[in-house]
């Protein structure tokens, strides 16, 4: 027979856990677990029932109201913490669920390419539609290229005109896309019809028209029997797709090393188309791009032969063309960050 108040003794300490472990429940789940641990099938107190029948009548009356009593007040306590917890863990969902309208949607500018970038893209594609390549070449660039080989040897007065970074002896940030002309010849044999963009840097104030970094668009045509008229009808063609059908181009003579003859190329103003206005200083024109027939000195510094080939060249100022397309009077708003400028180009 087993002892009495050992038997109690298991019975309120079983009931002091479970209450314990009740108090201690954080959420329904968990005082879920207590309950089965505390009166489930498998709990102790659960064993000891099933052993009454094995007691004395006495014993059992005693055991049996004592376990009766502790599950009773067990229960009481389930309940209890069941309903505080319940009504916790809505307030929590309700919480969660619920929509804060006072907050503003959280909108993700996606960002769009740079205006200088736009119209980079918008000449490219002009000569692309002609047939022409894309090259590129590197903005740190070595004499030979920047000028030597352009028929600009070391004392030539005329790279004043273009004078630049230097970074070492012979070596320059470079002053003009021209270099890429060079760079295109050396790599291959005519025909060559390239489109070279690139940013280029000059020992220039920082101005209203000018600026120390700047970008070109350069174009070489080497072919057999490439003449003068070739180079008009394409700079025609050019300033058609990219300003208007009604636009026109205007050659007036000007000095490049090498090219010859070179001549200063203006386009007819977008606003008037040449009558002359406010835009374009009542001129009606606007300068946009310096060219000329490549330089037999030049094709001769290459490994060509000028009596064989023949080319045209133009490089054009990309803030430039910008500026006459989008009638923008300040050059440094292109370089000033300024989102309130930049926006205007979105889409
Ligand atoms: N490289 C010249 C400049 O930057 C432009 C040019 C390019 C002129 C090609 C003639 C031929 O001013």
């Amino acid at each position: 027979m087993s002892d009495i108040a050992g038997l109690i003794q298991t019975v309120e300490r079983e009931q002091v856990a479970a209450l314990e472990r009740i108090a201690l429940s954080t959420k329904v789940a968990e005082l879920e677990e207590a309950e089965i641990a505390a009166i489930g099938r498998k709990a102790p107190m659960s064993a000891l029932k099933r052993e009454l029948g094995g007691l004395s009548e006495e014993d059992r009356r005693t055991l049996g109201r004592l376990l009766n009593d502790a599950r009773l007040t067990i229960e009481a306590a389930l309940d209890g913490r069941r309903g505080q917890l319940q009504a916790r863990e809505e307030e929590a969902a309700l919480q969660h669920d619920s929509a804060d309208i006072t907050l503003p949607p959280r909108l993700r500018a996606p960002g769009h390419p740079h205006p200088i970038s736009i119209v980079i893209d918008r000449i490219v594609d002009v000569f692309v539609g002609m047939g022409y390549r894309v090259a590129e070449g590197p903005e740190v660039e070595t004499d030979f290229y920047s000028f030597e080989a352009l028929n600009m040897p070391a004392d030539h007065p005329a790279r004043s005109g273009f004078d630049t970074m230097y970074l070492s002896e012979g070596v320059a940030l470079r002053p003009h896309t021209s270099p890429v002309q060079v760079r295109a010849m050396m790599e291959q044999s005519p025909p060559i019809y390239v489109v070279v963009p690139g940013r280029c840097y000059r020992r220039d104030s920082f101005d209203a028209s000018h600026s120390p970094v700047f970008h070109q668009v350069e174009g070489l045509a080497v072919d057999r029997g490439i003449s003068f008229a070739d180079l008009k009808g394409t700079l025609a063609e050019f300033a058609r797709a990219l300003f208007g059908p009604e636009e026109r181009v205007r050659f007036r003579p000007s000095y490049f090393p090498f090219t010859e003859p070179s001549a200063e190329i203006d386009v007819s103003c977008p606003t008037c188309h040449g009558a002359g206005c406010a835009s374009c200083g009542w001129s009606g024109w606007l300068e946009i791009m310096g060219a000329g027939m490549v330089h037999p000195n030049e094709l001769r510094a290459v490994g060509y032969d000028p009596q064989d080939v023949s080319g045209f060249a133009f490089g054009m100022g990309v803030e430039r063309v910008a500026m006459v397309a989008y009638g923008i009077k300040d050059i440094r708003q292109f370089f000033e960050n300024d989102m309130r400028f930049l926006a205007g180009f979105a889409g």
